[in-house]
């Protein structure tokens, strides 16, 4: 076998985490298609490729403006269920044994959907899932920046009321600049008060300063993208002396022109720099890629070894939400696989 065929079977059959999806950015377009159908709503698709071909996106904000299209076909609790399902299905179909959704209610919530709603779709999609194939799934709060902070802490509150075992974390997600992590330390401060675990985007289309800034004022534990780290060489450091996870999304950072090429993308220079990164797809149906095919982007684009692949899949194990027992549990299953599965 070809060595690139070899790494793509290894790689896809491995037992993985994904610690960085959007629900919203798993949406297929032939849902997208037929949810827009079924509530009889005109959008400018008539085919998945009208659909696909109008994935092709300037920066962060062009591609949000359809994203957020995107979620007005989300209605009911089918819908919400529907869309929880295709990615979960996915996981199967990838290997990803567990995965930590965001899930974003400030979508939604305008337009009259309820958390109940929404909620209730999810846990009848994520108990069959896991009744199914036994895949493990965390929720992460994710609230939106564009946002007033009072809205996001609104959000918490009501999500903590009507779900206080819904989420283990919240994150911060959508327009970077001109929305620092310094709006935000309120919100943050609450939800820790509260018991969340703590995660938010940072040094994606943002400077290094909101990557330093998120972890000061924010109290987060682990960055989603980050990889505007590398600009700051004393942040480099302090990221790795104290092992703060980056969940770097390769593809999403192409497709949103965060590096002009896969082959000038610089994780293998923040993981040389001791950096615990992780491998996550953000968006995959809006990107072009799940999981799997990030990391054989990585391998065919930067060379990204079989030993590197899965140094970074135990960084995702490692770095995940989950309750020590189980963290524990899924890095055995990674090791018996590597044991079983000699190295491409
Ligand atoms: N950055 C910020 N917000 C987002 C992203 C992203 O890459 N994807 C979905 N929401
Ligand atoms: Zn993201």
């Amino acid at each position: 076998m070809q060595s690139s065929a070899a790494f793509a079977s290894w790689i896809s059959a491995m037992p993985k985490a994904e610690l960085h999806v959007h629900l919203d950015g798993t949406l297929r377009p032939s849902r997208l298609l037929d949810r827009a159908a079924k509530h009889g709503f005109d959008i400018p698709y008539r085919s998945v490729e009208d659909v696909t071909d109008a994935y092709a996106f300037e920066n962060l904000q062009s591609f949000l403006d359809l994203y957020y299209m995107g979620t007005s076909v989300i209605r009911d609790e089918e819908d919400f269920y529907l869309l929880m399902l295709d990615y979960l299905s996915a996981c199967r179909d990838q290997h990803i044994t567990h995965t930590e959704i965001m899930i974003e209610p400030q979508s939604y919530l305008p337009s009259g959907v309820s958390l109940a709603t929404m909620m209730s779709g999810f846990k009848q999609a994520m108990a069959e899932a896991q009744a199914g194939w036994g895949q493990s799934v965390l929720l992460i709060l994710s609230l939106l920046r564009h946002l007033p902070e009072r809205d996001g802490l609104e959000v918490l509150e009501q999500a903590h009321r009507a779900c206080p075992d819904g989420f283990v974390a919240i994150g911060l997600a959508s327009s970077e600049l001109g929305h620092p992590p310094a709006d935000f330390t309120e919100l943050y401060a609450r939800a820790r008060s509260l018991g969340y675990r703590a995660t938010a985007h940072a040094g994606e289309e943002g400077p290094a300063g909101f990557v330093a800034d998120s972890l000061d004022l924010l109290g987060v534990e682990r960055i989603d993208h980050g990889v505007r780290s590398a600009e700051d060489p004393a942040l480099l450091a302090r990221l790795s002396r104290e092992g703060i996870p980056l969940t770097v999304c390769p593809l999403s950072n192409v497709k949103l022109k965060v590096f002009d090429s896969m082959a000038n993308h610089n994780l293998l220079q923040l993981l040389a720099a001791g950096v615990r990164v992780t491998v996550n797809s953000d968006d995959p149906t809006y990107f072009g890629g799940f999981l799997n095919e990030n990391f054989i982007a990585l391998h065919e684009h930067l060379r990204l070894t079989a030993e590197q692949a899965a140094r970074i899949n135990r960084h995702a194990f490692e770095a995940s939400f989950l309750p020590a027992p189980a963290r524990a549990e899924k890095l055995a299953e990674l090791d018996r696989y590597l044991l079983a599965h000699a190295r491409p």
